[in-house]
């Protein structure tokens, strides 16, 4: 790494920025519009020297250009790291062989106002730019399955006996946090992903993001939303020293049953708190997650703090919103009138008010029938008269499943929702649609 690089990097992200902001200064075809894309190319030769293909990216807020990073950036700089992460570009690498022409169809592309990293793949492509790669960032539902994946492995090694390993918790964690800060309602889809196979973690894995997504939107520091994210997907794992006929028996416990599964929250805390880099909150917040509102539950000696309330609304309602063995899954609708009728006794009204705020009275995942008779999926509540503010339309006006599904802003189109519709009799799969 030379100094000459650093120059070098820094020049080309100034020039690059340059290039964007001056896109349409002058006619297409002038002289002058291309001689800032003539720098750059030579700038990007000389850092091509220093190592093969050059990767211009924005990890956590830092701009690196090849190996040199931006941890103070001037104006511009910051400039081009907005721009990235607003599109959702997570990186672009350049090739060797990139032609000036090539690095200004970029900037005309990353003029434009509308489109994120995919609409500029699709762009480079039709302008047949080949030495430009773009790398876009993880969608959600990667972070998601890489949560599942990680909560059952925690699973796995606690039923082996073992105190489990967090740090692939902790990563998934921050990466689902830092969303729910940005926009609280982006989680909600998520938690509707359910697997029947693997119940206990799918839920514990739901009840983390919604928890993440309820404490962000109480605006709680990003710190909090993360201690959420961990009470929520640690809640359960007591349940790993519960015989399993106990736990999936359709209808009631007896009273010795019951007496064995009212251990889960203690157990559990034990294990939270012998996991490295997980705080004593969240161990306490697991311990206290059947303890009530009212404290008429288990262990009776339990603390019910703010965190152990988020996780009893989101657990109760992921577990209402849940097909299993001995029950049918509520619509996400109907899951919210429950809530509503256990505020006060199980669960603090105040959190409650909270996290229907945050559903709307449609929450994500409800099917509806809109006022034009056809029937759509809810994608992101709203609180206000059309009951969405986006939703996807899987079926027309007649009840035929549309070939493709419409996203359609129930704002800008006038529609509204009318009514719930059953997915079980409709034979439709929610999860496919968010
Ligand atoms: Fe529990
Ligand atoms: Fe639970």
């Amino acid at each position: 790494m030379s100094d000459r690089g650093l120059q070098h990097a820094q020049r080309l992200a100034t020039l690059l920025v340059g290039g964007i902001r001056g896109t349409g200064f002058y006619p297409a075809g002038h002289p002058a519009s291309l001689q800032p894309f003539t720098e750059m190319a030579m700038a990007v030769a000389a850092l091509h020297r220093e190592g093969g293909e050059l990767r211009i990216a924005v990890v956590d807020g830092v701009l690196s250009v090849g190996e040199h990073l931006f941890f103070a950036p001037t104006a511009p700089l910051a400039e081009l790291c907005r721009l990235f992460e607003q599109k959702g570009i997570l990186g672009l690498t350049l090739k060797q062989g990139v032609i000036p022409a090539d690095l200004m169809a970029l900037a005309a592309l990353l003029a434009q106002q509308e489109g994120g990293a995919v609409e500029l793949r699709d762009g480079l492509k039709a302008a047949a730019v080949v030495t430009i790669e773009v790398k876009e960032e993880e969608p959600l539902s990667q972070t998601y399955n890489e949560a599942v994946s990680a909560i059952g492995e925690i699973f796995e090694e606690i039923g082996n006996g073992r105190i489990p390993n967090s740090r692939r918790m902790l990563t998934v964690v921050s990466s689902l946090a830092s969303c729910a800060v940005k926009e609280p309602a982006t989680l909600l889809g998520l938690s509707m992903i359910k697997d029947y196979d693997n119940y206990t973690f799918q839920h514990s894995v739901n009840v983390g993001v919604l928890a993440m997504a309820l404490a962000a939107s109480m605006k709680h520091s990003p710190h909090e939303v993360e201690m959420a994210g961990m009470a929520g997907f640690l809640h359960d794992v007591g349940k790993t020293a519960i015989n399993v006929q106990i736990l999936n028996k359709p209808g009631k416990l007896s009273s010795d049953e019951f007496v064995l599964m009212k251990k889960h929250p203690a157990y559990g805390a034990d294990i939270v708190r012998r996991m490295e880099g997980v705080p004593e909150q969240v161990a306490e917040a697991v311990l206290g997650h059947h303890i009530r509102f009212d404290r008429t539950g288990y262990p009776d000696w339990a603390p019910f703090g703010e965190l152990a309330g988020i996780v009893a609304v989101t657990d109760s309602y992921d577990a209402a919103t849940t097909l299993r063995a001995y029950q049918l899954p509520m619509q996400p609708k109907q899951a919210v009138d429950r809530l509503r009728s256990l505020s006060g006794s199980a669960l603090d009204p105040a959190i409650v008010e909270q996290f229907l705020a945050l559903t709307g009275r449609f929450p994500t995942g409800s099917v509806v029938r809109l006022d034009s008779n056809e029937i759509a999926v809810v994608v992101t509540p709203s609180g206000d008269e059309s009951g969405a503010a986006v939703v996807k339309v899987i079926m027309d006006c007649l009840g035929r499943t549309l070939p493709e599904v419409e996203v359609r802003s129930l704002l800008q189109s006038g529609d509204r929702i009318v009514d719930l519709v059953d997915p079980l009799i409709r034979g439709i799969d929610v999860a496919r649609y968010l």
